[in-house]
C-alpha cells in the first residue's frame, strides 16, 4: 500500500459516509451469524419492477449498448417530458430534460454548471450530505443553514434571505428531503423562489423523492416558472437504484453549457438503463409503484408512533420520502455511539445524526422503513428491549 499518497484539498474535505460503516458492520455480524433488523438503508427494499427488467434485458438482447447523446436517449426525453404533462399538468419541452448518471451526476453538473470558486451555496442542516461535496468540489462554498421542526426542517424565504450575502449565487433544497421526509409548502417554495430571483440567484430544487408522499399528492417546482433547476431520479420512487439513472430539467438557456459538460464528463448515462426505464412509465408500473407507494405510508404510520412510544421524539410527522428524523435526546446523548450500541447489543442498524451535517446531530437518529412491518416491528421490540436493560 501506498503510505504518502498525494490527495487533493478537495478531496481531504470529504467526509465518509457513516452509515456505509455501520452497513459493512452490520453485514460483517450478519455474516458472523447475527441477525440484524435494517433501517439505515436509503433504498426501497423492492425490487425494480419486472416490466423495467425486461425492457433492460430486451435491450441487451438487441445489442444497444452503444454511446447515446449525451443529454440522453430522446425516447426517454419525451417520456419524462409527458409524465410532467400527465401527472402534474405541466407543459415541458423534452429539449429541457436532461438524462443522468443518477441524479447524483445532475447535482454534479448543476454545480460545475453555476458556481465559480468562492460562490456560495445556501443549503439545509440537516441535509443530504453529498450535497456539501458536490459544491466543494467545484470550489464553491456551502452555507449551511440551521432548520429545526419551526420549519418542518426546510429552508425558509426568510432564512434565505437572512443568510444571502453578495458571493451567494444558489440556494438548494430538497422536498420531499432526506433526512426528515418533511416536504416544502408550496407558497413557502413560491416565496424561496421568489427571494432567489430577486437576488439574482438560482434555485435548484431536489424532488428525487417525488412520487412518495403520503399525504396529498405532492405537486413540482416546475410549476413556479422557467428559470430553475429540477432534479429527479429513477432511484426512489421507480425502485432503480443500482440502474444509475436520474434527470434534471434545466431552463433552456443552459442546455447548451451542460451538454457540452456531460459529453466531457460522462459522454452518455447507461444505455441500458435508459432503455430500460422508458418502461418504467407505463400503465402496468404505475399501477405497482402506487401499490409500493400505499406500502411505505403503512410502515410509517407503524413506525412513528412506535419508536414516539419508546421516547424517540418526532416532532413533525414527515408527509414523503422513507425516513424518520428523530430527536433522540431523551434517550441518550450521544446518537453516535447510541446507534453504535442499537447495532452491537440489540442489532437494529439506525444512521446516526452526524451523517446530515453539524446542527445538533447527536440528538438525532434516522430511521428508513426501506424493510417490511414484520422486520419493523421486530426492530422496536429488540430496541425497546435494549432500552429496558441499560
Ligand atoms: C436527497 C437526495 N438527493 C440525491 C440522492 C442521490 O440519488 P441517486 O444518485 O441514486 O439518484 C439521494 C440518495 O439517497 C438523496 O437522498
Amino acid at each position: 500500500m501506498l503510505e504518502n499518497i498525494k490527495l487533493s484539498d478537495r478531496v481531504n474535505k470529504i467526509q465518509p459516509f457513516y452509515v456505509m460503516e455501520l452497513l459493512a458492520r452490520a453485514r460483517q455480524l450478519e455474516a458472523g451469524g447475527r441477525s440484524i433488523v435494517h433501517m439505515e438503508i436509503g433504498e426501497p427494499d423492492f425490487p425494480t419492477p419486472e416490466p423495467v427488467v425486461l425492457a433492460g434485458r430486451a435491450a441487451l438482447d438487441q445489442g444497444l449498448t452503444r454511446y447515446l447523446p449525451a443529454t440522453g436517449l430522446p425516447e426517454l426525453k419525451m417520456r419524462i417530458a409527458a409524465y410532467y404533462s400527465s401527472r402534474y399538468g405541466l407543459a415541458l419541452d423534452p429539449a429541457r430534460v436532461i438524462v443522468t448518471p443518477g441524479s447524483s451526476g445532475a447535482l454534479q453538473l448543476v454545480m460545475s454548471v453555476l458556481i465559480d470558486p468562492g460562490d456560495s451555496v445556501l443549503i439545509s442542516d440537516p441535509g443530504y450530505p453529498c450535497n456539501r461535496n458536490f459544491v466543494e468540489l467545484v470550489g464553491g462554498v456551502p452555507k449551511s443553514i440551521p432548520v429545526g421542526p419551526d420549519t418542518g426542517y426546510q429552508l425558509t424565504s426568510e432564512l434565505v434571505a437572512e443568510a444571502w450575502t453578495q458571493d451567494t449565487s444558489a440556494v438548494m433544497v430538497a422536498t420531499p428531503s432526506n433526512p426528515t421526509g418533511t416536504v416544502l409548502d408550496a407558497a413557502e417554495l413560491a416565496a424561496i423562489h421568489a427571494v432567489v430571483r430577486e437576488r439574482g440567484g438560482v434555485l435548484i430544487v431536489d424532488e428525487i423523492y417525488q412520487g412518495l408522499t403520503y399525504g396529498k399528492e405532492g405537486g413540482t417546482a416546475l410549476a413556479l416558472g422557467d428559470d430553475l433547476f429540477v432534479i429527479n431520479s429513477f432511484s426512489k420512487y421507480f425502485g432503480m437504484t443500482g440502474w444509475r439513472v436520474g434527470w434534471m430539467v434545466s431552463p433552456e438557456a443552459y442546455v447548451p453549457a451542460i451538454d457540452r459538460l456531460a459529453q466531457n464528463i460522462f459522454i452518455s448515462t447507461s444505455s441500458l438503463a435508459q432503455y430500460a426505464a422508458i418502461e418504467a412509465f407505463s400503465v402496468e408500473c404505475s399501477s405497482l409503484l402506487e401499490t409500493r407507494r400505499a406500502a411505505f405510508k403503512e410502515r410509517r404510520d407503524y413506525l412513528l408512533p412506535a419508536l414516539a412510544g419508546l421516547g424517540f421524539n418526532i416532532p413533525c410527522v414527515p408527509q414523503g420520502a422513507f425516513y424518520l428524523y428523530t430527536d433522540c435526546s431523551e434517550l441518550c446523548n450521544d446518537s453516535f455511539r447510541f446507534s453504535r450500541d442499537l447495532l452491537e447489543i440489540a442489532g437494529v442498524a439506525t444512521t446516526p445524526g452526524k451523517d446530515f451535517g453539524n446542527n445538533q446531530p447527536e440528538r438525532h437518529i434516522r430511521f428508513a422503513y426501506t424493510t417490511e412491518i414484520p422486520k419493523l416491528k421486530e426492530g422496536v421490540v429488540r430496541i425497546a428491549d435494549f432500552l429496558r436493560k441499560r
